[in-house]
């Protein structure tokens, strides 16, 4: 393992040989793009929550106003994001290796504003609603005072299109990500604490595979130890680098 600031040249050449090359995404990718991370110090309103104890389905039975409002906070964050070197530099190396299959925890939908194609997003996307019950997925419903609203075709109440702590992910999102760590020749993780399965998993099937992989994060997670290559520093710097250096 090979820990540095700097893109090392065999990188640069890893790449280059790469047929199929699988990146999985978290919530640090975002990071600049005024996105808190979901392991990081809350700030003002929401600083006693613990995104965690939020972003389950015994939260939402719990105090479902709460939940909505906190997704609502978060929605707004990210309807004024935009894109940051990171999700553009991703977005631009698909563009030159043969084949690049981005997967993302992340629930913003700002690599898909960046322009990358085919995003697998395994934890869902916030700007779409569904109901507790049964998952219907609606565009629009009646106006009322209640909060969180109610389903017009069911009655229960309505929630964000995300994976919550305890729930399956989209099986066919899953399925497409296991098989393109299976099968890739160069895996990147980027700004996950991979903390979270299954996506956290699929680096270590990269690695059992025969994969070369790498790790970009200013932290050291559980996955540093298994990565040949492990960058310290933000995305929206060093992607953008490594692809000065691609060209
Ligand atoms: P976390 O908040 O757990 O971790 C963010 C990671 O990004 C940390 O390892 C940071 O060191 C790193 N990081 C911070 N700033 C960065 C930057 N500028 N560039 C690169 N890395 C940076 O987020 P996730 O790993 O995405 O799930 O969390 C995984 C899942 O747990 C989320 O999708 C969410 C969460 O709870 C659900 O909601 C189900």
């Amino acid at each position: 393992m090979n820990s540095q600031t700097e893109i090392p040249k065999e990188l640069i050449q890893t790449i280059h040989e790469a047929d199929h090359v699988a990146v999985l995404t978290g919530a640090g990718i975002s990071a600049e793009s005024g996105v808190p991370t979901f392991r990081e110090a809350q700030t003002g309103l929401w600083a006693k929550y613990d995104p965690q104890e939020l972003a389950t389905p015994q939260a939402f039975r719990r105090n479902p106003k709460l939940v909505w409002d906190w997704y609502s906070w978060r929605r707004a964050l990210i309807h004024k994001a935009e894109p940051n070197p990171g999700h553009l530099a991703l977005a631009e190396m698909a563009k030159i290796v043969p084949k690049l299959t981005l997967i993302t925890q992340n629930v913003d939908g700002l690599h898909q504003r960046a322009s990358s194609q085919d995003v697998i997003a395994l934890h869902g996307n916030i700007m779409e609603t569904k109901c507790f019950a049964n998952g219907h997925l609606l565009d629009s419903w009646p106006e009322s005072d209640d909060v969180p609203p109610h389903c017009p075709i069911c009655n229960s109440l309505l929630r964000p299109n995300v994976v919550w702590f305890g729930e399956n992910l989209p099986a066919y999102a899953l399925q497409t990500a296991v098989q393109a760590a299976q099968a890739c020749d160069l895996f990147l993780s980027i700004g996950t604490s991979a903390l979270v399965h299954p996506a956290a998993s699929l680096p270590l099937m990269a690695v059992e595979n025969g994969a070369a992989t790498v790790e970009i994060n200013p932290q050291e997670t559980p996955l540093t130890r298994w990565m040949d290559f492990v960058l310290r520093g933000t995305a929206g710097e060093l992607l953008p680098k490594l692809l000065t250096q691609l060209r």
